[in-house]
């Protein structure tokens, strides 16, 4: 389901054009073999606002097989550090990543972010948070990345609208979900209400939330 008229989807999804072959190729090999990757609508926004922030090094949290990371590289030139816990999967990414010729610029580290995070250099800092994995782990994935951001950095959350789900239960007609959809209303909650955070939930793609981090007044509260 489109979290937004499908008629206006279909529209802004007809203006999507990639520019990179071989991104372009991957895209459809993703997409043929459903395998989770930004949205169209979501990619373009996301490119936008790299070349407005012009991130020198951005963390990924959940690689799938390395499209998004190779259209952050490709839009800006930045390194990314992204963390992938299926390890067929980070092979896959790997592969794709030295296909496109960014193996300079993008580290798979595999594993469970939540363990992987911390294992992290501490002193080198990240532009651009972005955490596309489990939704329910959002929180944590949070929390453990803020110490490594920068003053000025960026945090953005992928499918945050859940099908629409987030925003009302009758969006989950089996009531399947409830257990994620009470996590992720929580987890907006959450970062709504801090602070050090200015954020903004979009009805892009899948729903999207964009915060900015006051850095120093994140770090006096601790
Ligand atoms: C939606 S896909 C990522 C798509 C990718 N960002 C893109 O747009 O090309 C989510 C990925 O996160 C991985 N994942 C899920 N939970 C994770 C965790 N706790 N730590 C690291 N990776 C995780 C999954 O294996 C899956 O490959």
């Amino acid at each position: 389901m489109n979290i937004t008229n499908d008629i206006i989807s279909a529209y802004i999804d007809n203006l999507y054009v990639n520019g990179n072959a071989k991104l372009e190729e991957l895209r459809e090999f993703a997409e043929k073999e459903h395998v989770p990757i930004i949205l169209k609508d979501t990619e373009k926004l996301l490119k936008v606002i790299l070349k407005l922030k012009e991130p020198a090094r951005i963390l990924e949290i959940g690689t799938a097989v390395g499209y998004s990371s190779c259209v952050f590289t490709d839009c800006c030139g930045c390194d990314v550090i992204t963390i992938e816990s299926d390890d067929e999967t980070a092979d896959a990414a790997q592969l794709n990543i030295e296909n496109l010729g960014f193996a300079d610029h993008i580290e798979v580290k595999r594993g469970d972010a939540r363990t992987v995070i911390a294992s992290l250099d501490q002193n080198e800092k990240f532009d651009i948070l972005f955490v596309d994995a489990a939704k329910s782990h959002y929180r944590e994935f949070w929390d453990l990345a803020m110490p490594l951001m920068n003053d000025g950095s960026m945090v953005i959350c992928d499918n945050v609208l859940m099908k629409g789900m987030t925003a009302s239960d009758q969006y989950d007609t089996r009531g399947r979900y409830k257990t994620s959809i009470k996590k992720m209303r929580r987890f907006i909650d959450y970062i709504n209400s801090l602070d050090y955070a200015d954020t903004t939930v979009l009805a892009v793609g899948d729903g999207i939330s964009i915060s900015l981090i006051d850095k120093r007044k994140y770090d006096n509260r601790i």
